[in-house]
């Protein structure tokens, strides 16, 4: 079955070859010269750069280092946005009928001991949660915490399996790329103060959890795992209607990524910026180029760029603008409203994607948007009832977020605010999934914040938001 998924990602890339470029002129080439691996989505295509200049595929990551087939890749393919995406899952479900080495019962599926005997059985196990949103299973233990400020009172899990004490949890793998460009890895995880050594904590559990290895690995191996991970910069690399991110002046693509600064409090929304740069909200300014009047945007008329992707660059430049200046309200956010002490924050996209031209949060903080409580809880997912100790609150979820390391009630729900670059190539979206694909991330955001974007401003947000 690897064999066979190795042998479509081959394609994609031949299709990446084969599928034009006149647009630009007809020499510019597809992909660029310093990029490695290309990776095919619905919005175009997304690259891979290394810092070391070269993918090592004799690298750990991409070995069995455990007792099953799986490799760091299954669930973190540079196809895939350095994840694993439903289309990828759905593709290896139907293709393997549900024996490929991702549908391993430990981790994947509803429930541990399901029946796996048949398709039938195999479809209903893996279908709703790994098949459709990409996820991976986490058994929760749960009240082990004494000074937790809340206990959990109810659990209704559709598998039967959950609890009071052990509550099943599913998570989309967090993308192993650009990890050079944020404050914390993982949906909340500060296992360790630092990024280097949570990469290293996670990169060894994950061959016990995900890989089921016994002995612990050398740590020569594990330095050379890390070592290569850190080093993945990924982006998206070219429009289908846009054409190259990087063309007429802009700084898309991951060549420019790897270029782009970060620091831990990079443009800290309290002013707290270690280099004492104040606050901007002008987070992404990879498009300023585009914008109406520049050259970029093709408006000269001497630089050969046809009105569809004129139109095309246009619309990623307002969209950037949008997403840094856009104003709404910010209410009722765990993370944020109490932090800065105040009920309404009149803030932006950019106000939680502060980090320049990443979109991470640039200091390990996580916010509560809601996506965890029990509106978006998809049918598939255990429901829990929390109860505050102090107050008797109840909240349901389907995720505890940080709360659950933390026992905080406020950290209930709360997660990092992801990266955003090479979005185009992972979805689904969110810590579980629950949103398809980037319209639904917007029409999320839109309805929580009372944003009131109409369909020309959705519209534009999202090529803005599929050319990172
Ligand atoms: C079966 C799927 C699966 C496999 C296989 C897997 N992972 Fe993961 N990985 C996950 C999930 C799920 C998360 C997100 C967990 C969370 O934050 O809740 C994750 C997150 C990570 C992260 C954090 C990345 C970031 O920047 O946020 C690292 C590092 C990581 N995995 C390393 C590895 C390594 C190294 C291997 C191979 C030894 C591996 N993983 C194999 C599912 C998997
Ligand atoms: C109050 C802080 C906050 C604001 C404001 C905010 N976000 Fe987010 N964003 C988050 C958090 C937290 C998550 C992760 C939520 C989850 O996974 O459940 C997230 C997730 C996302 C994701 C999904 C990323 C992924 O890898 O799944 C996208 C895309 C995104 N935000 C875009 C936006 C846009 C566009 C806006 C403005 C309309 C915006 N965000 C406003 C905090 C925020």
């Amino acid at each position: 079955m690897r064999k066979a998924l190795t042998a479509v990602t081959g394609g994609m890339l031949v299709m990446v070859g084969g599928c034009g470029g006149t647009e630009d002129g007809g020499a510019t080439p597809e992909v660029s010269q310093t990029a490695l691996l290309g990776a095919v989505n619905s919005a175009g295509f997304a690259e891979t750069v290394h810092t070391s200049g070269a993918i090592d595929r004799s690298n750990p990551f991409f070995q069995p280092l455990g007792a099953n087939p799986r490799t760091c890749e299954t669930c973190h393919s540079s196809a895939q946005g350095w994840t694993l995406t439903s289309s990828a899952a759905t593709f290896s479900f139907l293709q393997s009928q549900g024996l490929a080495p991702l549908f391993e019962l430990q981790d994947a599926g509803n429930r541990p001991d399901a029946d796996i005997s048949t398709l039938d059985a195999r479809r209903a196990t893996f279908g709703p949660t790994t098949v459709q949103r990409g996820l991976i299973r986490f058994n929760r233990t749960i009240n082990n915490n004494p000074n937790a400020e809340f206990t959990v009172t109810e659990v209704v899990d559709p598998s039967g399996f959950s609890d009071l004490t052990h509550v099943l949890s599913f998570r989309r793998p967090t993308p192993t790329a650009n990890q050079s460009k944020v404050p914390s890895t993982g949906w909340n995880g500060v296992p360790n103060p630092d990024v280097r050594g949570a990469v290293t904590g996670t990169s060894g559990g994950a061959t016990r959890l995900h890989e089921q290895r016994v002995d612990p690995l050398d740590p020569a191996t594990v330095t050379a795992m890390v070592d290569f991970q850190l080093g993945v910069v990924f982006a998206q690399a070219r429009d289908f209607r846009a054409g190259r991110l990087d063309a007429g002046g802009a700084k898309g693509g991951a060549a420019n990524l790897l270029a782009q600064p970060f620091y831990v409090g990079i443009n800290d929304i309290q002013g707290n910026d270690p280099m004492g740069q104040p606050f901007t909200r002008k987070v992404f300014d990879l498009y300023d180029a585009w914008a109406p009047g520049m050259d970029g945007d093709g408006g000269d008329g001497g630089d050969g760029v046809d009105g569809d992707v004129r139109d095309a660059r246009a619309a990623i430049f307002r969209g950037q603008e949008m997403f840094n200046n856009l104003e709404f309200d910010i209410t009722g956010v765990s993370g944020l409203n109490d932090l800065l002490g105040q009920d309404t924050v009149r803030g932006t996209c950019s106000t939680c994607h502060n980090a320049p031209n990443v979109g991470s949060h640039s200091v390990v903080r996580f916010f509560d948007v809601g996506t965890a409580d029990q509106p978006n809880c998809g049918s598939q997912l255990p429901l829990v009832t929390v109860q505050n100790k102090a107050t008797g609150e109840t909240r349901k979820i389907c995720d505890f977020g940080r709360g659950l390391g933390t026992g905080k009630w406020s950290d209930v729900g709360a997660f990092r605010a992801p990266p955003l670059r090479g979005l185009a190539a992972r979805a689904p979206y969110f810590h579980d999934g629950q949103a398809h694909d980037i319209r639904r991330v917007i029409n999320y955001f839109n309805g929580r914040f009372q944003i009131h974007l109409n369909d020309d401003h959705k519209r534009d947000l999202e090529a803005f938001l599929k050319a990172l």
